[in-house]
């Protein structure tokens, strides 16, 4: 017996009573709330990012790399509009968030799971930013396994020798929970792509997107020294770190580190 059937209406399909209540601002000052929502909207986009990143890994490792393209494309967009949003923030003044910022707390970028694990499936694997999350807890167990699953960039080097491609056994089998190495035999084999696009096309392109989507993580990560330049100066950050200073050390994370070095040999 089928009883009437349900109702759908826009704000229970979008869940929108939980997420129009999920601003909770510590102080009454105006601007706190665009702060929130700002960082609300990355972790929403993150999850986005991470479950198209998750496609393209399973569609490259079955061979159906076309399929992943379309993925890939879609995170370089998302990744503009995120870079895009820093232009936002940066209309609210030192005093501005100096006038809630010690409502923060200890509360950190460092502590997002989801940039981290964003982080770990693109290849920058660094066990240290485990510690930031609770024992027990979801976002630890989620970043565990980001951790130890092989990389979008190791399935492409996968990908790479099964068109017959030499990469060398120490790589293709690699402690994959372990920073990645760049290898000049991976450096041989992309400029082998990059020097007969026509016999890899396939390959020429899945590394194209990969540079989009390492250039718009730089982009996004240039975006944000800039904005917290802007808005803290030299502070420290609410997470410990020495703030901008170590916001610029990450401008030389490369997620895939031969498709930069080869273009020297091109
Ligand atoms: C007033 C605005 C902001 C300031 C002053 C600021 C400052 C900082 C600082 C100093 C760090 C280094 C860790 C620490 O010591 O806390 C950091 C990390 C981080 N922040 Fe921000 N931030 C701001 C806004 C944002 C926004 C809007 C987002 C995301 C939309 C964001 C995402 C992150 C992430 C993901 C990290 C970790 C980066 C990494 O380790 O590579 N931050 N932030």
């Amino acid at each position: 017996m089928s009883g009437a059937p349900e109702r759908v209406t826009y704000a229970g399909y979008l869940g929108l009573d939980e997420l129009l209540s999920a601003q909770h601002p510590r102080t009454d000052r105006h601007d706190e709330l665009l702060f929130i929502i700002i960082h609300q909207t990355k972790e929403l986009w993150l999850r986005e990012v991470i479950h198209e990143v998750r496609l393209a890994k399973r569609l490259i490792r079955a061979g159906e790399v076309e399929g992943a393209y379309k993925a890939l494309a879609r995170v370089s967009r998302i990744q503009s509009i995120m870079t895009q949003s820093w232009d936002v923030l940066a209309t609210m003044t030192p005093a501005d968030y100096l006038s809630f910022r010690g409502g923060l707390g200890t509360s950190s970028g460092f502590q997002s799971w989801q940039f981290r694990t964003l982080e770990y499936l693109l290849g920058l694997k660094d066990a240290a930013f485990l510690s930031f999350q609770d024992e027990g807890s979801h976002a630890l167990a989620e970043l565990q396994s980001a951790l130890e699953a092989p990389s979008l960039y190791d399935d492409a080097l996968c990908r790479m020798a099964a068109h017959g491609l030499h990469l060398p056994a120490e790589v293709l089998a690699r402690d994959v929970t372990q920073p990645y190495e760049p290898s000049t035999a991976v450096e041989d084999a992309w400029l082998a792509v990059y020097s007969d696009t026509p016999r890899y096309w396939e390959l020429y392109q899945l590394a194209e997107k990969l540079v989009d989507l390492d250039d718009a993580l730089l982009t996004w990560r240039h975006k944000h020294v800039l904005t917290v330049e802007r808005i803290i100066g030299g502070k420290r950050g609410t997470g410990g770190s020495d703030g901008a200073s170590y916001l610029k050390r990450t401008l030389e994370r490369r997620c895939f580190p031969e498709l930069w070095s080869v273009r020297a040999r091109l």
